[in-house]
């Protein structure tokens, strides 16, 4: 009955485990959810009342397609302030949150039989959009090397037909963030092969202790003809709801994108975008030190308390607001009512006997991980983790 497309996806495991933990949660069980990708943070004042401004002026109207041209312009000197390179508003194309700009990037410039190399564990929806287009995602297993890219790994997996790299910087779900030198073997990669680079800095606001956020084309300016740089306001504003994000890159993709995206949503939500101009404009550093700070304290914590785990792997994020751990000493471990075999048990298992909502790494294509958001409330965060904590070192390895 459905189309063979259909075939070809099933639903984001990461908004699956965040709406059963809601739903839990909504029944009145005392489940921590670890499992949303977002900040549990209030938006900042400012941009609260630039939206309710402009519902009273009554904003009702389709805006252009790609944008409302302030909000273009504004995210074009922020990135020419980024970059160190000149951006006009025609190479910003607006969108429902970043997952619309990669869908349209993928579908414009993605052909059948094209192959589109990621790195794992990797942010969910990639490979996807990338088999919807007919494209193959080619992964790179970065589990190999400690979680943290290795150019040479790249460059073994391009083929003639390789289009393009994507690249996130921070990582979700494993918190690593991509360094100048990596970053530079990489653009020299592309541009040996002529190949493209879909960058998706949607978490580049939290980065910490000695780690930097680069934007590729910092280092390898030369590249700016085969660069899509992905953000949103959905992490960096605590706006996910709200839908709004962006790809920059040469004008012909953001026309193309404009085309599609005048076919399937016309424009992204009016009120929002005025919001997100807001927060452009009159950028409110209070607010935005606070969240860093806060999360920056979770992660210490949090840290602290996963120290206690035994067997288990625990990867110090540098960037974004998860803790990513290597499980696998627990898959085939022996639990009170019986043996954990794969990652999905044993995630059911959490849930199950903490009370904890994670999500287990076959949604990011590893079988061995298990992803915790430090995005929440501390006292949740403190009792939630350590009751991971306590499920975890009771799974036994069998004798
Ligand atoms: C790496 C990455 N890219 C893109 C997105 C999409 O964000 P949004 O569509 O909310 O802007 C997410 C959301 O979790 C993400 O983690």
């Amino acid at each position: 009955m459905l189309s063979q497309r259909a075939n070809l996806i099933s639903g984001s495991k990461t908004s699956g485990m965040r709406n059963l933990a809601a739903r839990l949660k909504a029944e009145g069980k005392p489940v921590v959810n670890f499992a949303a990708g977002e900040l549990d943070d209030n938006i900042s004042d400012v941009v609260k009342h630039a939206a309710i401004q402009a519902v009273i002026a009554g904003n009702n109207k389709y805006t252009e397609t790609i944008g409302i041209p302030e909000l273009r312009q504004a995210i074009a000197i922020r990135l020419s302030q980024q970059t160190g390179l000149d951006w006009s508003a025609d190479e910003v194309a607006v969108t429902a949150g970043a997952k619309q700009a990669l869908f349209n990037t993928a579908m414009m410039l993605f052909n059948p039989g094209d192959e589109v190399i990621i790195p794992a564990p990797y942010w969910t929806t990639f490979p996807t959009q990338i088999r919807l287009t007919g494209a193959l995602p080619i992964f790179v297993d970065t589990a190999l090397t400690g979680y943290v890219l290795d150019s040479a790994a790249i460059a073994e997996k391009i083929s003639q037909r390789t289009k393009a790299i994507v690249l996130n910087t921070p990582n979700n779900p494993t918190g690593s963030v991509i360094h100048a030198d990596v970053l530079g073997e990489i653009a020299a990669l592309a541009e040996q092969h002529g190949l493209w680079v879909i960058f998706d800095q949607c978490y580049s606001d939290f980065v910490y202790a000695e780690a930097q956020h680069l934007n590729i084309l910092q280092i390898a300016p030369n590249l700016r003809s085969r660069v899509v740089i992905i953000d949103s306001f959905s992490k960096s504003h605590a706006l996910a709801g709200w839908r709004v994000g962006y790809a920059a890159a040469p004008k012909a993709l953001t026309a193309a994108c404009s085309n599609l995206q005048s076919h399937t949503t016309s424009n992204p939500n009016a009120i929002a975008q005025i919001g997100a101009l807001a927060a452009l404009e009159h950028y409110d550093s209070r607010y935005h030190e606070k969240v860093l700070a806060r999360l920056n304290a979770n992660r210490q914590l949090g840290l602290q308390i996963l120290q206690s785990l035994r067997d288990v792997e625990v990867i110090t994020p540098e960037g974004g607001f998860y803790f990513y751990l290597n499980i696998r000493c627990k898959i085939n471990g022996q639990a009170a009512e019986g043996q954990i075999s794969n990652c999905a048990q044993l995630v059911e298992h959490l849930l199950a006997n903490a009370q904890v909502a994670v999500v287990g790494g076959e949604a990011f294509g590893d079988l061995n991980g298990l992803r915790i958001s430090y995005a929440i409330n501390e006292s949740d965060l403190e009792q939630g983790l350590w009751r991971i904590v306590n499920c975890l070192n009771a799974i036994v390895e069998p004798r």
